[in-house]
């Protein structure tokens, strides 16, 4: 059965389709903090030197198959293979990668949905409707379930008007609303007293700590979880790309504006930080670390904003509405795993297959929020922690040694014929064979041990 593809129109579609998935709520509220526990610019430099030397030859790996076989991960790995049983296990890391991905968006939706719901509580603020925004800010199932729903239902509508009227359509829209809203929030954040104390946080190096095998293999895993890589994610999206698009240099585009953002996002939350403590936020935890991830996001700055009377509901609004559309660009990327099998492999028509994939992964998301203790960090650290790293190797592996090296660079050669004479050529088919393999597995040895 021949099914008709979609295909990104331009470069600008897939660079920001791309970039959208990779810019996430990873970028914003994880790298900052990371970086201000991990060394300040110490950190910023070994993040910047493994995106570019580790994370894009893995991101590479998944463009070119994708691109190659302008299929889903299963029949990807399956067409690159040279027999029935490498192709077999090929297919079965390709499955692997659709249940990663569908969970990965299974808590990502929760999460996605508390921002949607603090966004609607600032505008509850501005109404003077309390009670409404104080239900919207508090932990409660029905609210989790509500806006985890909401947010899946986003996702559905976009997916379901397929790669053109939908991904690229949004992505397109969104990304540019995305960077313009945390550019002005940073230039807003400099004007308040305290901020220039969280830049010095943020910008001054701890060069005691650059060789720390802790800071390198948490730069890693931020770099490889902030592209996205290892669940197939950037595989489809290259599936979707042109035939006569430069890989490499579309790939360079997609790393240099998630580094690039992360990077930008680090100059509005650490000002923000010690712009709370100036207003009288505790910002430290007991151990003297920076406050990170939910209680950040969820306590420190909201407190921030309230202590800065109307002015904080605005900006409150602005932010949540940010890390929103960060969550939404990302989000579409994931369920477009699973649904692009279900369209390819089993020929179920894509309205259907968006609608039953959603329901499934909004069904999951049920469960990890009436099982909340048990379930939603469990699912964190098995999806994150283990399985990508785990998968992207098998990409790298796929790329590097299955696949054979005149056929993929046949591939490369299709968007720049004289690809074989540049230094991507010289440098690349080396790395994705024994330097991303080698260091993926220290990073999943040393995630198990460390
Ligand atoms: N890159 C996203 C972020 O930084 O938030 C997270 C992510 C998106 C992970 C898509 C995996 C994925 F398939």
């Amino acid at each position: 059965m021949s099914i008709i593809r979609g295909e990104f129109s331009s470069r600008f579609g897939f660079v920001m389709a791309a970039s959208g998935s990779a810019v996430g709520l990873g970028n914003i509220w994880g790298f900052p903090t990371q970086a201000a526990s991990n060394g300040g610019a110490a950190f910023l430099l070994v993040y910047l030197i493994l995106a570019f030397t580790l994370a894009y030859p893995a991101l590479m790996a998944e463009l070119i198959i994708g691109r190659h076989a302008h299929a889903n991960a299963v029949s990807a790995l399956r067409l690159v293979s040279p027999n029935r049983l490498i192709g077999n296990i090929g297919a079965l890391a390709g499955i692997a990668g659709l249940v990663v991905a569908s969970l990965i968006l299974s808590f990502y939706a929760i999460v996605a949905g508390w921002m949607i719901a603090f966004f609607f509580a600032s505008i509850a603020d501005l109404f003077g409707i309390e009670a409404l925004s104080v239900w919207l800010i508090s932990f409660s199932t029905l609210r989790n379930i509500m806006f985890m729903l909401i947010f899946m239902a986003l996702n559905v509508g976009i997916i379901s008007a397929g790669v053109q009227g939908g991904i690229e359509r949004w992505s397109t829209r969104l990304m540019p609303v995305l960077l313009t809203t945390l550019a002005l929030l940073v230039i807003y954040v400099f004007t308040l007293d305290g901020a220039l104390e969280g830049l010095r946080v943020y910008l001054l190096p701890d060069f005691s700590q650059i060789l720390s095998p802790g800071l390198i293999i948490n730069a890693l895993g931020s770099a490889f979880f902030s592209l996205s890589l290892g669940v197939g994610t950037m595989l489809i999206y290259g599936s979707y790309i042109k035939d006569n698009e430069n890989l490499p240099v579309v790939g360079g585009m997609v790393t240099l504006l998630d580094v690039m953002i992360a990077v930008l996002a680090g100059f509005l939350v650490l000002p923000a930080m010690y712009v709370a403590l100036h207003s009288g936020v505790e910002i430290f935890t007991d151990s003297g670390d920076l406050i990170s991830e939910d209680t950040l996001i969820f306590t420190v700055l909201p407190e921030l904003f309230y202590a800065m009377g109307v002015t904080g509901i605005i900006v409150s609004l602005i932010f949540f509405f940010l890390m929103s559309v960060a969550a939404v660009t990302s989000s579409i990327s994931m369920l477009e795993v699973p649904v692009a099998y279900a369209i390819e492999e089993r020929g179920i028509d894509r309205k259907i297959a968006t609608f039953g994939v959603g329901c499934v992964i909004a069904l999951i998301s049920c469960c990890i929020l009436l099982n909340f203790e048990t379930f939603f960090s469990a699912v964190i650290i098995f999806t994150t922690r283990y399985s990508q790293p785990l998968l992207g190797f098998v990409f790298c592996i796929y790329a590097g040694w299955v696949w054979q090296r005149d056929l993929l660079l046949r591939e490369l050669r299709k968007g720049n014929p004289n690809i074989s004479e540049g230094l991507f050529w010289k440098i690349w088919p080396w790395y994705v064979r024994l330097v991303c393999p080698l260091i993926i597995l220290a990073i999943f040895v040393q995630s198990i041990w460390g």
